[in-house]
C-alpha cells in the first residue's frame, strides 16, 4: 500500500498482517496476575446430572478456582433470542461439548490439565441428532412458520410438469484463524472490562451484565479485530466473554480463556444442516407456476439464532426466481448437538440449494437444460417475492445475461459435449448460478448503528462505530467513508477499536450490513462537524455565508475559489474560535418492516444479485475432480475499496463451494464430533480453489440505500459456490445419464463415487 509522505499508513490492517503486527486476544501482554481458564465439557449429548463436584480439582497445582453453576451471581443465562442457554450446565446437559464448570489456575496448561479432576455422573437420556426424526418427536425450539404466495394447492393442476425430491446439506465449521478468545479484567468499583473476539460487542456486554447481576454500564466490551467470524463469532463468541468475567469477577484478577482449536470445534457450533422436501411444477416452456418447500432445521440444542436463520431460509426460498404460487414451511428442529449458528448466508444458501435442486430435476423431467429454466424465471423489477417485497433494482437479467456473453457460454457447452463425447472416464460440467440476497437484518430492530467522530487539533480524525473489523475490511470502507465526507487524505483517519463505551446499543456485524450502516451514521457524523467548520471557514475568511464554503483535497474554497485556509488551518481556526470538533450520530434503515403475523413486507433494503459461471471436470473412475472455473458477473455498484470487494467475492466463492464439496462434519453415533481436526475436517486450499476464478463488477449501477451507492459484499458471494455442486452433477450426468441422483451435500469425492457406482458396481 502506498503510504502518505506525512502520514505513513500504519493502521492498515493488511500491512500489520503481513509484518505480523496485528493484534488478537492471545497476543495481547496481559497484565501481571492474568489467570487462565480452560472448560469442561459434558461427554454425553443428553442426560440428567446426578452429582458434580469440582472439590477435587482445587487440590491440583496451580489451580485458584473451579466454577460450575452454583457459581453465577447473576443468571445462569445467555439465550439472546430465547432463554434456553445456560451459561453452564445446570440440572441437565443437552450435547456433547455442552460447558459444565470453568476452571481457572496460573497458566492454561495447569488449567487443563486439572479437568480430569472434574467428577460428574450423568444419567443419559434418549438422543435426538436428525432434524426430522426431532420434528416427529415435536421437538421444536418455536413453531413452524410458512411463507406463502398465490394458491400453490389450486396451481399444481395447471401444471404441465410436477417434480418432487428430498435435499440435505450438511453443517460447515467455521474455521476462523483466531479461535474463540476472551480477557476479561476486573477495574474499580466492580467494574469489568472484557476484551472479546466478538462480531457482536453490546451482545457480549448484555450477557455478562446478566450473568454477572450488572448494570450494563459497568460491563466495557472491546474488540480490536478478529482473525476471522464469518458469523460463529455472531453469537457465540459471548459463552466464553462470560466465563472469563466470571473468573475475574470471583476471583478479582483478570482472566483469559482462548479455545484451543480442537476445543472450539467440538465446543461451538456450525452452518446449520438441513433436511428438506420440494415439490416444483412448471408449464412445457419450463414457466414455474407452483413451488412447495418444507425446511427441517438441524439447530441443535438451543435456540442461539436459529429462528433467525430460519427464517432467512424462507425468504430466500425462491431464490433468484419469480413463482406466482409459493408454499414455505419451516421449522428449527431441536437435537442434541452443539447449537448451530450463523455462518455467511445465514439460512439463505440452504434454501437456495433446494430451489436450485429442484429446477435441476424440473429440467431433467422436461428435456430442457437447467439454464433455460433459470433463466425464464430469474427475478426482474416489480416481480412480487413471496414475502411481499417488490424486487427493485437488483440487476439479476443483466448480471445473468452479461455472465453469458463475457464467459462464452454457448462455445463453451459445445466443448464440454465435445470433451464429453470423446472422454469416457473423464466428464466435464457447467452450470449457471444466478444470487439474489436481500440485504439488512431480517430483525429490523437490529437496521441501526451509531458513529463517534473527533477532529483533533493537528487535523487527524478518530472514528469509533459498532463495526467489527474481522478481515471484511470495514474499517477500511469507514476510514474512506470519513474521508471523503471531508476530502481529506485517508491516512488522516484512524479507525478507532470497537468499543461498547465508545459507540453504545450495537447490533453484531452480521447480514453483510457492517459498512451500510456503519458507514452511513460515519457520514452522518462527519457532516455534522463539517457544517461547523463550513461557519467558522466563512467567519475566519470574513465572509457571511457558509453554505459556500467548501473543502476539496484538503483546501478550503469560497464560492469555487481557493481560500488560504487548508484543512489543518481550518481545524485550528475552528479549535481556536471554540467549535466543537466531535459529533455523533445514529443512522437507521428507512422503509422496511415486516409484520411477522401475515409474514408480509418490506423486509430488506435492497437485493445484491449476480450470476456466475462453473465448470468442473470430473475424474469418474476415481471420483475426484478439479473446480475449472468460477466466473461472475456481480453487481456492486460503485466500490468503496476495489481490493477489499474483491477479496469478499473470491474469499466467499471459495468458502462456498467448500461448503459443497469438500467440507464434511461428521458425528459418531454417540453425539461426538468425529471432524474434530483440520487433519479430518477438510478446508479447499489453493490446489482445490477454482484454476480461474473471476469475478466482474457491475460499477456503473447505483443503490440509494447504500453507502456513496455501493452495495454490501460480504455474504452474497457464498452463495456462488453452489454453481460448483450443479456442475459436479452435470458431469456425473454425463457419465451415468440414468437413474435417480440424490441431492446431498457435500459432494465429496466419496459421494461421487458411490453415487457413480450406483447400484452396478463400474
Ligand atoms: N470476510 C472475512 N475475511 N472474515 C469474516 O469473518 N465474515 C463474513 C463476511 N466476510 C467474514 C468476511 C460474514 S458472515 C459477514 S455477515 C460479513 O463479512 C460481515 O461484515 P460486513 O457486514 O462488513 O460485510
Ligand atoms: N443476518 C445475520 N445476522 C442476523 C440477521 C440476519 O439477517 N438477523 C439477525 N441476526
Ligand atoms: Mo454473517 S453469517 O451475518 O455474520
Amino acid at each position: 500500500m502506498s503510504g502518505h509522505p506525512k502520514h505513513p499508513d500504519r493502521l492498515l490492517d493488511m500491512a500489520l498482517h503481513v509484518r505480523g503486527e496485528s493484534r488478537y486476544v492471545d497476543d495481547l501482554t496481559p497484565p501481571a496476575g492474568t489467570l487462565h481458564a480452560a472448560v469442561f465439557s459434558s461427554p454425553v449429548a443428553h442426560g440428567r446430572i446426578r452429582r458434580l463436584e469440582v472439590s477435587k480439582v482445587l487440590t491440583r497445582p496451580g489451580v485458584r478456582g473451579a466454577f460450575t453453576a452454583a457459581d453465577v451471581p447473576g443468571e445462569n443465562q445467555i439465550g439472546g433470542i430465547l432463554p434456553d442457554e445456560p451459561l453452564l450446565a445446570q440440572g441437565e446437559v443437552h450435547c456433547v461439548g455442552e460447558p459444565v464448570a470453568l476452571i481457572v489456575a496460573d497458566t492454561a496448561r495447569l488449567a487443563r490439565a486439572a479437568l480430569g479432576a472434574v467428577e460428574l455422573e450423568v444419567e443419559k437420556l434418549p438422543a435426538v441428532f436428525d432434524p426430522r426424526e426431532a420434528f416427529r418427536q415435536g421437538l421444536l425450539i418455536s413453531p413452524a412458520r410458512t411463507f406463502a404466495i398465490g394458491d400453490v394447492d389450486a396451481a399444481w393442476k395447471d401444471c404441465d410438469v410436477v417434480v418432487e425430491g428430498r435435499v440435505d446439506s450438511g453443517g460447515q465449521e467455521h474455521v476462523y484463524l483466531e479461535t474463540q478468545a476472551a480477557l476479561a479484567l476486573p477495574g474499580e468499583g466492580g467494574s469489568l472490562k472484557v476484551i472479546s473476539a466478538t462480531q457482536g460487542p453490546t451482545g457480549v456486554q448484555k450477557a455478562v451484565a446478566r450473568v454477572l447481576g450488572l448494570p450494563m454500564h459497568l460491563v466495557e466490551v472491546e474488540v480490536l479485530r478478529l482473525g476471522g467470524g464469518f458469523g460463529g463469532k455472531e453469537d457465540q463468541a459471548t459463552p466464553w466473554a462470560c466465563l472469563a468475567a466470571l473468573a475475574a469477577f470471583r476471583l478479582g484478577r483478570p482472566v483469559k480463556l482462548v479455545l484451543q482449536r480442537q476445543e472450539d470445534m467440538r465446543l461451538t457450533g456450525k452452518r446449520h444442516p438441513y433436511s428438506s422436501d420440494f415439490r416444483l411444477g412448471a408449464a412445457y416452456d419450463g414457466r414455474l407456476l407452483a413451488y412447495q418447500a418444507s425446511f427441517y432445521q438441524n439447530s441443535g440444542c438451543t435456540a442461539d439464532l436459529s429462528t433467525s436463520i430460519l427464517e432467512r431460509t424462507l425468504f430466500h426460498a425462491t431464490a433468484s426466481y419469480h413463482i406466482p404460487n409459493v408454499r414455505a414451511t419451516g421449522a428449527c428442529c431441536r437435537t442434541n448437538l452443539p447449537s448451530n449458528t450463523a455462518f455467511r448466508g445465514f439460512g439463505g444458501p440452504q434454501a437456495m440449494l433446494v430451489m436450485e435442486a429442484a429446477i435441476a430435476r424440473l429440467a431433467e423431467s422436461l428435456g430442457l437444460s437447467p439454464a433455460a429454466v433459470q433463466e425464464r424465471n430469474l427475478l426482474g423489477d416489480g416481480d412480487v417475492l413471496p414475502y411481499g417485497q417488490r424486487f427493485h433494482g437488483g440487476q439479476a437479467r443483466r448480471c445473468w445475461q452479461t455472465a453469458k456473453t463475457r464467459y462464452h457460454l454457448e462455445e463453451r457447452r459445445w466443448q464440454v459435449a465435445e470433451f464429453n463425447r470423446t472422454h469416457l472416464l473423464a466428464k466435464k460440467g457447467l452450470a449457471l448460478m444466478p444470487v439474489c440476497f436481500g440485504i439488512s437484518f431480517t430483525n429490523q430492530t437490529l437496521n441501526q448503528a451509531g458513529a463517534l467522530v473527533h477532529v483533533y487539533t493537528d487535523g487527524s480524525v478518530s472514528l469509533a462505530t459498532g463495526a467489527v473489523e474481522m478481515g471484511q475490511g470495514v474499517h477500511r470502507k469507514l476510514r474512506e467513508v470519513a474521508a471523503r465526507a471531508f476530502s481529506i487524505d485517508r491516512e488522516r483517519v484512524r479507525l478507532q477499536p470497537t468499543s461498547t463505551a465508545q459507540v453504545p446499543n450495537t447490533s453484531p456485524t452480521a447480514a453483510s450490513t457492517g459498512t451500510d450502516l456503519n458507514g452511513r451514521a460515519a457520514e452522518l457524523a462527519c457532516r455534522a462537524v463539517l457544517e461547523r467548520l463550513r461557519e467558522a471557514a466563512a467567519r475566519e475568511l470574513g465572509k457571511d455565508r457558509p453554505q459556500k464554503v467548501e473543502i476539496r483535497e484538503e483546501q478550503v474554497y469560497y464560492e469555487g475559489r481557493p481560500t488560504s485556509l487548508t484543512w489543518e488551518r481550518l481545524v485550528a481556526a475552528a479549535y481556536a474560535r471554540r467549535v466543537s470538533l466531535s459529533a455523533q450520530a445514529h443512522y437507521a434503515t428507512p422503509g422496511i418492516h415486516f409484520d411477522r403475523t401475515a409474514e408480509k413486507g418490506q423486509p430488506f433494503a435492497y437485493h445484491a444479485c449476480g450470476t456466475a459461471v462453473c465448470e468442473v471436470t470430473l475424474d469418474c473412475l476415481r471420483g475426484t475432480y478439479t473446480v475449472e472455473a468460477v466466473e461472475a458477473v456481480h453487481d456492486l455498484g460503485p466500490s468503496l475499496d476495489a481490493a477489499a470487494d474483491r477479496g469478499q467475492a473470491e474469499g466467499g466463492i471459495v468458502q462456498g463451494l467448500g461448503w459443497l464439496t469438500v467440507e464434511e462434519v461428521l458425528h459418531a453415533g454417540d453425539g461426538s464430533l468425529l471432524t474434530s481436526a483440520l487433519a479430518s475436517y477438510k478446508v479447499p486450499d489453493i490446489h482445490f480453489a477454482p484454476r480461474r476464478l473471476e469475478v466482474q463488477f457491475l460499477e456503473d449501477t447505483v443503490n440509494p440505500l447504500g453507502v456513496f451507492n455501493a452495495k454490501a459484499i460480504g455474504e452474497p458471494p457464498f452463495m456462488y459456490g453452489i454453481g460448483v455442486y450443479f456442475a459436479l452433477r452435470a458431469a456425473m450426468r454425463a457419465f451415468r445419464p440414468d437413474g435417480e441422483l440424490a441431492f446431498a451435500a457435500p459432494l465429496t469425492p466419496e459421494r461421487v463415487l458411490m453415487q457413480l457406482a450406483g447400484e452396478r458396481p463400474l
